[in-house]
């Protein structure tokens, strides 16, 4: 088991990756310290990995929540629910709640511990590679509103997080490929040495080699933990960790959030970061291309779906979060572990990385 420290003073916590880390009781009983406990869950974890957490939770009274399988989980009817069963059941502030889940189950738990008399205690048991290498690490937290997604949310640490590698063999290839995009993105945005390593070793990993997962997940949560240790609250280098994400979200809203998974679309966002840093003149083509052949062999889109248009991608850039003042702020390359947050490119450049990467043109 590997574990690395998240270190943020006084809300520091550990993150252990490793295999069978579900049934290791001593992990539980240092981290489950109140007899009040809540585990949320969705209806696919559940049949799968409820049972075994149960095992651990010895001396504890603890309820269940199932909710439905995906996005739309992220709600306030969720929060709304989980609050209610916390209030029936009598639940204090010391109480400790499980999110056991992929990204969706950890954001709207975490919201949830934020909520309930104004702070109680969570852990993320991540069960998704996405989740386990970037959402269950950083303590961003929110659930969606109709009109946009996490937009209603806050900063709110975990007191552990528990990344079980062995989840990851019933994760269906979709989702664990949309994981992948977020562990090369570690890579692009500032981690070169282990851009080179995923080059050489992305086979294993795609073919879920424990020891490739566990070093990959590491080396993955190492980087988000330096980051989130140095700008909790974004407001300087944890904008890289966006890398793709303006490009991506634009073509998540065109697409209504249907068709493609987040990484997905992250992951063809990331590559036209690249190519847009390419036609500024800050990073050569070359290195465009290895982008561009790393994300297809991780069976990662590289074009844009072919329901999307050059109008819509200008129209949803400009509501993107990192607009600032009417000035739209995007994550660039100087190279390959080198990103920048800049707004100095032409709007003729970036029409024309669009129009290089529609399907449709
Ligand atoms: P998800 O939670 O919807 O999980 C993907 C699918 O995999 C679901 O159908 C889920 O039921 C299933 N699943 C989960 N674990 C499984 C397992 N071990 N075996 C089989 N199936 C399993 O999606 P996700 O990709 O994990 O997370 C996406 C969410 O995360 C989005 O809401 C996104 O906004 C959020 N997110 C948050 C952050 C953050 O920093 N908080 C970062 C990135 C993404
Ligand atoms: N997933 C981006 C962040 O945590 O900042």
């Amino acid at each position: 088991m590997k574990t690395i420290e998240v270190d943020l003073d006084e809300r520091s916590y550990p993150i252990y990756i490793g295999k069978s880390l579900l049934s290791d009781q001593r992990l539980f009983e240092k981290h489950v310290t109140s007899s009040q406990v809540m585990i949320i869950t969705n209806e696919t974890v559940a049949p799968l990995y409820l049972e075994i957490v149960e095992k651990r939770l010895t001396n504890v009274n603890y309820e269940t929540l199932i909710l439905p399988d995906g996005e739309t989980s992220k709600s306030l009817d969720s929060l709304n629910q989980v609050i209610t069963r916390l209030m029936e059941k009598k639940y204090s502030r010391t109480c400790i709640l499980i999110a056991l889940g992929g990204g969706v189950i950890g954001d709207l738990t975490g919201f949830a511990a934020a909520c309930y008399q104004r702070g109680v205690t969570f852990i993320q048991i991540p069960t998704t590679l996405l989740a386990q290498v970037d959402s269950s690490v950083g303590g961003k937290t929110a659930v969606n509103h109709a009109l946009g997604k996490n937009m209603i949310g806050a900063f709110y640490q975990p007191c552990a997080v528990l990344a079980d590698t062995e989840v990851l063999s019933t994760l269906p290839e979709r989702e664990f490929s949309a994981g992948l995009a977020e562990v090369i993105k570690y890579g692009i945005i500032r981690d070169k040495e282990f851009y080179d390593w995923l080059e050489e070793n992305i086979e294993s990993i795609m073919a879920r080699d424990d020891d490739a997962l566990e070093y990959t997940i590491e080396r993955s949560c190492i980087n988000k933990a330096e980051v989130v240790a140095e700008d909790e609250r974004e407001s300087g280098i944890r904008a890289t960790l966006n890398l793709g994400h303006t490009f991506g979200h634009a073509i998540e809203t065109a697409l209504n959030y249907k068709e493609w998974l987040h990484g997905e679309a992250i992951g063809c966002g990331m590559l036209m970061a690249a190519d847009l840093s390419m036609r500024l003149g800050l990073m050569d083509q070359t290195k465009v291309e290895r982008i561009k052949t790393i994300l297809e062999r991780a069976k990662l889109p590289t074009q844009i779906h072919k329901d999307v248009t050059l109008e819509q991608m200008l129209e949803n850039m400009k509501v993107d979060k990192k607009s600032r003042d009417g000035v739209l702020y995007l994550i660039l390359l100087n190279d390959i572990g080198k990103a920048v947050v800049t707004s100095d490119y032409t709007e003729e450049a970036l029409k024309e990385t669009i129009n290089h990467f529609l399907a449709r043109k």
